[in-house]
C-alpha cells in the first residue's frame, strides 16, 4: 500500500502586496482620462502624501532612484563632491551619487540597528563632503536630530534614503523633517507600490520646484499643461532627465495612503510575534528596534552564522518561506571595489550585516498562521536540533511544538539525525 502525501502547505511568499478594487477601479479610471502621462491622479497622490507626513510638498517621480538623484542634482551636487552613504543599503543610494557624478564615500554603520550615526560619519567627512545621504534601514528612523546637527554646523546638506521608511516617527521626527528632503520609494514590495514609483518629499518649495523640472528634462510646463492650456512655446532651462511619474501608475497611490497606518501596525505585529519567538535563540542575532515608533517595519532581518547563511537560505526556501538578503555591503560589490578600491575589512559592520543577515516574509496581509510557519521554519533550521526542554517562551503556543529550538547558552541540542540545513551544506547546495 502507498502512503499518501500529506497536502504540502503553501509558501509564505517574501511579500505580497494589498492593492485590491480601489486601485483596480482607479487604473481604469485613469485609462479613460485623455491624459495618461503626469496629471491629476499624480497631483492627487502628491497631495495625500505632503498631508500625511506633514511637509510642504511631494514630487512623485519614476523611482526613489530617480529622487535621490534629482535631490542631489538640484542641489548642484556633482562633480568633485563627496556624498557620505551607508554600506549597509540598495546599491541605488550610492548609485544615484555616481549617477550625479559626485563620489559616494561609503561609511559603516551601528551592528545593532543597521544604521549610521554621528559615530560612523564624522569620520568620513572631508573638505569635499557636501552631503549625507542617512537611509532608514528596515524602517527605522536614524537619529535625525543629532544628524541635522552636525549637518548645520559642517555646512552639510541631508538627503534621506525613505525607501524603508513612511509611517516611522522618533519624537517629533518623521521623513522630511529635519532634512533638504527625503526620497520615497513606491517600488513593488514598498508600503504603498504603483509597481515602479517614488516622489521626493520636502519643505522646501522651491527646491520641488526645480525638481520638477529637472524630472521632465529641464522644461518649464508639464505635458498636462501644455495639452490642456491653449499652446504657449516652451523653454529648456537647464539639462534635466526624464522621471516623471504617469497618472496610470500614480493612480494606485491615492487609496494607499489611508491605509498606511494601519498596515504599518499590522506589520509591528508580526514583527513581534517574530521577536518573542526569536528571543534568546542561540545562533539567531535580531537588529535593535529601540522604540515600537522609531521603525516603520518595513523589512525583518534577522542575523545568522555567516557560514550558514547561504545554506540556511536554501533551507529555508526548501521549506517553503521567502527570504532574500538585504543587503549585501554594496562598497564590496563588483563594480565599486574596481571603482574606488574599496576591500574587506573597510567597513566591517556593515560588512557584518551582509555577510550574516536574511530577511523573512513581512506584508500587512500575512496571517498569524502564516508567521508561525515561518517562526518554525527558522528555528528548525537555525536551532539545529530537537525541541529542547525549556521550550516555555511567551510564544507558548507556537514553541511548545517547534522542532530545533536550543536556548542560547543552554546544552547542545540532543545528537540525532544531522540537522536539515547541516545536511544541505554536506549536499554542496551552498
Ligand atoms: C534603501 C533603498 N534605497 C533606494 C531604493 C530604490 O528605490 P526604487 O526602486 O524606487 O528606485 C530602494 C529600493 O528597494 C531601497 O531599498
Amino acid at each position: 500500500m502507498t502512503a499518501t502525501n500529506p497536502t504540502p502547505e503553501p509558501r509564505v511568499e517574501f511579500f505580497r502586496h494589498a492593492l485590491g478594487d480601489e486601485e483596480k477601479a482607479r487604473v481604469l479610471a485613469a485609462l479613460d482620462e485623455t491624459i495618461l502621462t503626469t496629471g491629476k491622479a499624480v497631483a492627487e497622490a502628491e497631495q495625500a502624501l505632503a498631508a500625511y507626513l506633514g511637509v510642504a510638498e511631494v514630487v512623485c517621480l519614476d523611482s526613489c532612484t530617480a529622487a535621490l538623484h534629482l535631490a542631489l542634482l538640484a542641489n548642484d551636487i556633482g562633480p568633485g563632491d563627496e556624498v557620505i552613504v551607508p554600506a549597509a543599503t540598495f546599491v541605488a543610494t550610492a548609485n544615484a551619487v555616481v549617477m550625479a557624478g559626485a563620489t559616494p564615500v561609503f561609511t559603516d554603520v551601528d551592528p545593532r540597528t543597521g544604521c549610521i550615526t554621528l559615530d560612523t560619519v564624522k569620520p568620513r567627512i572631508t573638505p569635499r563632503t557636501r552631503a549625507i545621504i542617512p537611509v532608514h534601514l528596515y524602517g527605522l528612523l536614524c537619529d535625525m536630530e543629532s544628524l541635522a546637527a552636525l549637518a548645520r554646523a559642517r555646512n552639510l546638506l541631508l538627503i534621506e534614503d525613505s525607501a524603508h521608511c513612511l509611517e516611522a516617527r522618533r519624537g517629533g521626527v518623521r521623513p522630511a523633517s529635519h532634512s533638504r528632503c527625503a526620497c520615497l520609494s513606491f517600488y513593488a514590495t514598498k508600503a504603498i507600490t504603483c509597481g515602479e514609483g517614488g516622489a521626493l518629499a520636502t519643505n522646501d518649495r522651491l527646491l520641488a520646484r526645480r525638481v520638477r523640472r529637472l524630472s521632465l528634462h529641464g522644461i518649464d510646463s508639464s505635458a498636462a499643461e501644455r495639452y490642456r492650456k491653449k499652446y504657449r512655446h516652451w523653454d529648456m532651462a537647464e539639462l534635466g532627465w526624464k522621471y516623471n511619474l504617469d497618472n496610470v501608475r500614480g493612480s494606485l497611490l491615492l487609496p494607499q495612503i489611508p491605509r498606511l497606518d494601519a498596515h504599518c501596525e499590522r506589520r509591528r505585529r508580526i514583527c513581534e510575534r517574530y521577536e518573542l519567538a526569536f528571543a534568546d535563540i542561540a545562533g539567531l542575532t535580531l537588529f535593535d528596534v529601540p522604540q515600537r515608533d522609531w521603525s516603520a517595519r518595513h523589512l525583518f532581518a534577522i542575523q545568522v552564522d555567516p557560514e550558514r547563511r547561504d545554506a540556511l537560505l536554501d533551507a529555508l526556501d526548501q521549506r517553503g518561506v521567502g527570504v532574500v538578503v538585504n543587503y549585501r555591503a554594496v562598497h564590496l560589490l563588483s563594480y565599486y571595489v574596481q571603482r574606488f578600491g574599496y576591500q574587506r575589512g573597510d567597513l566591517p559592520h556593515a560588512e557584518s550585516i551582509g555577510d550574516r543577515t536574511i530577511s523573512l516574509p513581512l506584508f500587512p496581509t500575512m496571517t498569524d498562521e502564516q508567521t508561525d510557519r515561518v517562526i518554525a521554519a527558522v528555528l528548525e533550521v537555525v536551532g539545529g536540533g530537537r525541541v529542547f526542554a525549556e521550550a516555555a517562551t511567551p510564544a507558548r503556543g507556537i514553541l511548545r511544538t517547534m522542532p530545533g529550538l536550543v536556548r542560547r547558552g543552554g546544552a547542545p541540542a540532543p545528537t540525532g539525525e544531522p540537522e536539515p540545513a547541516r545536511q544541505a551544506v554536506r549536499a554542496g547546495r551552498r
